[in-house]
């Protein structure tokens, strides 16, 4: 039997043709600026999101760290949804290691947060205080099933940090999800952010790392954090090759992974106490089922051969490269077929 792994587009394995293009990459030590293939990508990067420049970084975590070290200073606190990935699932790092406060603000169920209820997290300037350095969005969102946000929703956090003269930093782990679903260029989305980070090691199918992309000064700053953080990688360009790879051959077939989750989504509603939690927007499908014991669920999903995640009282499937039409609708018999064993 066929394991069908929807654990999450991070287990997508580079397709024949990436490895090729890792395999002829042509390399050099990145950490004296010296690998061509690296300086290609961050540049190809930087253009594509329409930002000054980009930096190749080991994972999204990281870059999201250094984006909150290069934007902020030690004793600052950084505004997050509540239902962030930054705060719930980054250990934490901008407290342990950049010495920054996370202060969540509501993140809706469309991973939005309110303009009046940011704005009143914002510390007012005053001796007692600790500084605000920063706001931080995540698009798409993980927690929010994948839910994407719109330009209106972006214009709407931009303003209240125009106003407030702060920067806005993009979670961008699934930006390209959220423009492949609005029908936008991505660089309208990261219009709105003074930085974002992108993840390669997503839908977009590479093995390893993220980019950062941001101003000129703001990257030189992020590339001596990439450092400290011990993230200086040497001939880094078999990672980037497979990065450049997957700007110009991954993205568009992103829609195939969002026309797979609403399928998945469509056969699982038919199904006996499923409930869809959200509808899903892009890759990302989150469900419960009435009655049931989830990680027991769960378990009996994986010896079915489905394999996904119980997240804290919802199941969660991701669609991805590698994952075809026909594994949905067999993934979804295999659901019916353990929901009617009474699992
Ligand atoms: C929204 C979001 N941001 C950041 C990350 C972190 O990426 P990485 O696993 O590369 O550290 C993830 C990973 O799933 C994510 O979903």
């Amino acid at each position: 039997m066929k394991a069908i792994d929807l654990r999450s587009d991070t287990v997508t394995l580079p397709s024949p043709e990436m490895r090729e293009a890792i395999a002829r990459a042509e390399l050099g030590d990145d950490v004296f600026g010296d690998d061509p293939t690296v300086n290609r990508l961050q540049e190809a990067a930087a253009e594509r999101l329409g930002k000054e420049a980009g930096l190749l970084v080991t994972s999204g975590t990281q870059g999201n760290l250094i984006a909150m070290l290069a934007h902020c200073r030690r004793g600052d606190e950084v505004i997050v949804g509540d239902l962030s990935h930054t705060v719930l699932y980054e250990v934490g790092g901008a407290w342990a290691l950049g010495g920054l406060g996370l202060r969540t603000v509501r993140n809706d169920s469309r991973g939005r947060l309110d303009p009046a209820e940011l704005r009143a997290r914002i510390r007012p300037i005053d001796d007692h205080f600790p500084r605000t350095g920063l706001i931080c969005l995540e698009n798409t969102h993980n927690q929010c099933g994948g839910a994407v946000l719109g330009e209106e929703d972006l214009s709407a956090v931009r303003d209240v940090a125009d106003r407030r003269k702060l920067p806005l930093h993009m979670d961008g782990a699934r930006v390209f999800n959220a423009a492949v679903a609005l029908g936008v260029p991505v660089a309208r989305l990261a219009a709105y952010a003074d930085s974002v980070t992108f993840c390669l090691s997503k839908g977009l199918g590479c093995p390893i790392g993220s980019v950062l992309c941001g101003t000129g000064e703001f990257i030189a700053s992020a590339r001596r954090y990439r450092k400290m953080l011990g993230g200086g990688m040497r001939q880094a360009g078999i990672i980037a090759a497979a990065g450049l790879y997957a700007l110009d051959n991954m993205v568009d077939r992103l829609a195939e992974d969002h026309a797979n989750a609403r399928l998945a989504g469509e056969g699982l509603a038919q199904l006996p106490g499923v409930q869809l939690a959200p509808e899903p927007q892009t890759n990302l499908l989150y469900f419960t089922v009435e009655g049931r014991k989830l990680p027991e669920f769960v378990r009996k999903l994986g010896e079915a051969g489905v394999l996904c995640f119980d997240e804290g009282g919802r199941v969660r499937w991701v669609t991805h490269y590698g994952i075809e039409r026909a594994d949905i609708e067999d993934a979804v018999e295999r659901t019916r077929a353990v929901l009617a064993a009474g699992a």
